[in-house]
């Protein structure tokens, strides 16, 4: 009686059993760990790695702080973070270093432990248990201020109106610092304030000093900015210079309405972009001969500003750019830099003497919403000797496959609007001597050898 069965039918129980095959795959690791609810294993993960943006204020789309704000959300959950969009935080794992400071991904355990209670249903669970509340810093308020009290120095930049909507917006203008003496800083933050988040896409800040005429020239980058990023924490022994008389340079980017779910399209007045500063004390230098250490873009192809970049309609590029330095150095920070096309980035380190290469970092989710600074751990941060090239790739999808992009049948180049394109990446760099690098080598080896032995 079945020979009539036609081929939507057996398409159909064909996807239904194929549904029902992955389904029991994320259901088995699961299986033993019963009964996990909301109350005992996943309001603590929520609260602590999620609430901090999806609250009242926040700049998530929806809030997440109590079961019945979470409950209709718990399958789009389970997707975001199984495949680990959520916290946003692209970082390729089992690639290179993974040991780094302000890491927002989550333990493949916590995801395990939201997959299997999406799967279960995702029950409430014991009403008398109560979940350990969020701790959540006041989104207005500095990310170091918990840690390093209030912020040396506040620089702030010209106020300026930004409509509603039109046209990437620039502002460019110098801020004297008023400093009297060098001084090393600790930690940075650049914070767009109020609403001006939703719109200032990103703000660099450049150092500018008087030679003996008092003509100003530049001096170097202070710190860069761009949408999601939290701020800079500088490495113990290390002395990131602001000199005496400084004038700090602004080049803020906007995009009037803004991006994102906090976008309000609305005219922001007086927009002002913040930057704090937390300086180590005044006898830093005396006291522990720091090494120097420098924030720079490190571009393509050195001199030419991102240039030669071209992407063809519905086509892909791939650009790579090398750097070496005449003396040995440490790399603190990487943070690769792009627009709506680049889906990809990797830094690496070419070794002449042995001909190996070593993978340093990959991300392979870019995207332009979410800019983070990677700093490695102390323990790992690469020791390069002189001689040693930097190996900076970057890819680029300008295809319909690419979520981000807003017209794959443009032609894309170089530039600074949104639309355009860029290549290059955030290096933080300690410059070392001889002595330095042997140093700090020995030591690692000793810390390593002795892990060893504890094993
Ligand atoms: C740093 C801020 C931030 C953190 C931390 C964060 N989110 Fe988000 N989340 C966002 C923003 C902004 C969006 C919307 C834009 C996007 O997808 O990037 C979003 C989107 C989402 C969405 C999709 C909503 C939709 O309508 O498409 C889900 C689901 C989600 N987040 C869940 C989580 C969970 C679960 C966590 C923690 C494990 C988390 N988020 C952590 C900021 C954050």
């Amino acid at each position: 009686m079945h020979t009539w069965l036609n081929t939507a039918n057996i398409r159909l129980s064909f996807t239904l059993v194929t549904g029902l095959v992955s389904l029991l795959c994320i259901g088995t690791a699961s299986a033993q760990d019963d009964a996990i609810t909301y109350n005992s294993h996943v309001a603590k993960i929520l609260n602590e790695n999620c609430v901090v943006c999806h609250r009242e204020g926040g700049i998530g789309p929806m809030q997440l702080t109590n079961f019945e704000q979470v409950r209709p959300w718990a399958p789009l959950i389970q997707y975001k973070v199984a495949n680990r969009e959520m916290p946003p935080y692209a970082y390729d794992h089992g690639i290179g270093l993974q040991n780094l400071t302000g890491d927002w991904r989550l333990e493949q355990a916590e995801i395990d432990t939201v997959v299997a209670w999406v799967n279960q249903g995702s029950p409430l669970g014991d009403v008398d248990v109560v979940p350990p509340p969020a701790n959540l810093p006041d989104p207005n308020a500095w990310t170091f201020a918990a840690e390093l009290g209030a912020p040396s120095l506040i620089i702030p930049s010209v106020a300026i109106d930004i409509p509603a909507n039109g046209n990437d917006l620039w502002s460019k203008h110098y801020v004297e610092t008023g400093l009297t003496q060098d001084r090393c800083i600790k930690a940075a933050q650049v914070k767009p304030r109020g609403d001006a988040r939703a719109v200032v896409h990103h703000a660099n800040t450049d150092i500018l000093v008087p030679d003996e005429n008092g003509d100003y020239e530049a001096y170097g980058y202070l710190t860069e900015y761009a949408m999601g990023k939290w701020g800079e924490l500088m490495p113990d022994g290390v002395c990131r210079t602001l000199p005496k008389d400084a004038r700090v340079h602004w080049d803020i980017h906007m995009f009037p309405g803004g991006v994102g779910p906090s976008a309000n399209g609305t005219m922001i007045e007086d927009n002002v972009v913040e930057l704090a500063i937390w300086f180590h004390d005044e006898d830093f230098i005396e006291q522990s001969k720091p090494y120097k250490q420098d924030l720079r873009a490190y571009l393509m192809r050195e001199g030419y500003e991102n240039n030669f970049l071209v992407i063809p309609p519905n086509g892909y590029t791939m650009t790579q750019g090398f750097h070496s330095f005449d003396h040995p150095v440490r790399i603190d920070s990487y943070q690769p830099h792009g627009h709506l096309r680049m889906n990809a980035a990797s830094l690496e380190i070419f070794y002449p003497e042995t001909g190996r290469t070593t993978q340093i970092s990959q991300v392979s989710n870019w995207s332009a919403t979410w800019h983070h600074s990677h700093i490695y751990s102390p323990d790992e941060a690469p020791l390069v000797p002189a001689g040693a090239v930097l190996v900076i790739k970057q890819w680029y999808d300008n295809t319909a496959d690419n979520p981000n992009n807003p017209d794959p049948d443009q032609w894309v180049f170089d530039g600074s609007r949104t639309g355009d394109e860029m290549s290059h990446a955030w290096i933080a760099v300690t410059h070392l001597d001889d002595a330095g690098y042997e140093t700090m080598a020995a030591e690692r080896k000793t810390k390593e050898d002795r892990a060893v032995a504890g094993n």
